[in-house]
């Protein structure tokens, strides 16, 4: 039996974690944790009376294999952190940590041979959109990303889109080409080693993305489509048993499908 912490078991994302790993029969949901909770009870979130909620990180104390998390970007590094010093084996899910924080994270889990995964998207269609984006990065040198989510997302740009022009980036291995303009509305977007990132925010948007290719006379353009948020966790359960079976930590889905 894998056993489970859901870290923001409340929020939308974690209460569909918290369903996957309850309809999967060899995982375990032990604690639940949110700072912001003050109401202690599982029942009133129609959890099992054994799983022990928790508002604070200090109090945690019971035995876990799994970390998933869900929670908010300012909150996910010490999260993390709080579950590798633990030994509970990260499944995050949480955007908006920087390189840097990923980097450290790494060094900390790996050092203690603990698997684990930061994966800015958990759905497939994206991580395959990921993969394709980087064999077409050999052939064309010039690209454009256009990622359009839900108006309450706090980050931008999104996880996926910057973890798509690291792997454009990566595969040219070298800055992207950039052609002088005169933009004074800064309409160009933002810019990752040269890839130019743009970034909708409307309603009707779950998660979407393209990666538009220019070349001499032709355009390649992929992309994904997220119409349910339930998609994410087939990524979220292939992770889990995954991570079980790793001593380190894995950033990016892609890396293990
Ligand atoms: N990787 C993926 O595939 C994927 C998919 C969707 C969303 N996300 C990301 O997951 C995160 C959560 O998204 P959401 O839509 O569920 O947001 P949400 O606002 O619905 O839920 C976040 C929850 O975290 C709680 N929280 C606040 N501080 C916390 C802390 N310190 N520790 C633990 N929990 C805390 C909030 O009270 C809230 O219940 C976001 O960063 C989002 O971008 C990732």
């Amino acid at each position: 039996m894998i056993k489970v912490i859901v870290s923001g078991f409340n929020g939308s994302m974690g209460q569909k974690a918290v369903k996957m790993v309850n309809s999967n029969a060899d995982l375990q949901l032990v604690a639940g944790f949110n700072p912001v909770v003050k109401e202690r009870n599982p029942a009133k979130y129609g959890l099992a009376k054994e799983v022990k909620i928790f508002n604070r990180l200090e109090d945690i104390d019971v035995a876990a294999d799994i970390w998933i998390d869900f929670s908010i970007p300012s909150a996910v590094y010490e999260n993390t952190k709080f579950a590798i010093e633990h030994g509970f084996r990260p499944v995050i899910g949480t955007s908006g940590m920087s390189e840097e924080q990923t980097q450290q994270l790494k060094k900390l889990a790996d050092s203690k041979n603990l698997g684990g995964i930061i994966a800015s998207n958990f759905g497939l269609s994206a991580v395959l959109m990921m993969k394709f984006a980087q064999v077409a990065a050999k052939y064309f040198d010039e690209s454009e990303i256009v990622e359009k989510h839900h108006e309450d997302k706090i980050d931008a740009p999104s996880g996926t889109a910057l973890n798509t022009a690291r792997l454009i980036y990566e595969a040219r291995g070298h800055d992207q080409v950039q052609h002088s303009n005169n933009d004074p509305m800064k309409t160009r977007g933002g810019d990752y080693h040269g890839t130019k990132i743009h970034a909708l925010r409307l309603p009707g948007f779950v998660a979407d993305e393209e990666v538009i290719f220019g070349g001499t006379g032709e355009t390649l353009t992929i992309s994904q489509s997220t119409t349910d948020r339930e998609s994410f966790m087939t990524g979220v359960k292939l992770a889990i048993h995954e991570v079980m079976k790793q001593d380190h930590l894995v950033i990016g889905l892609e890396k293990i499908i």
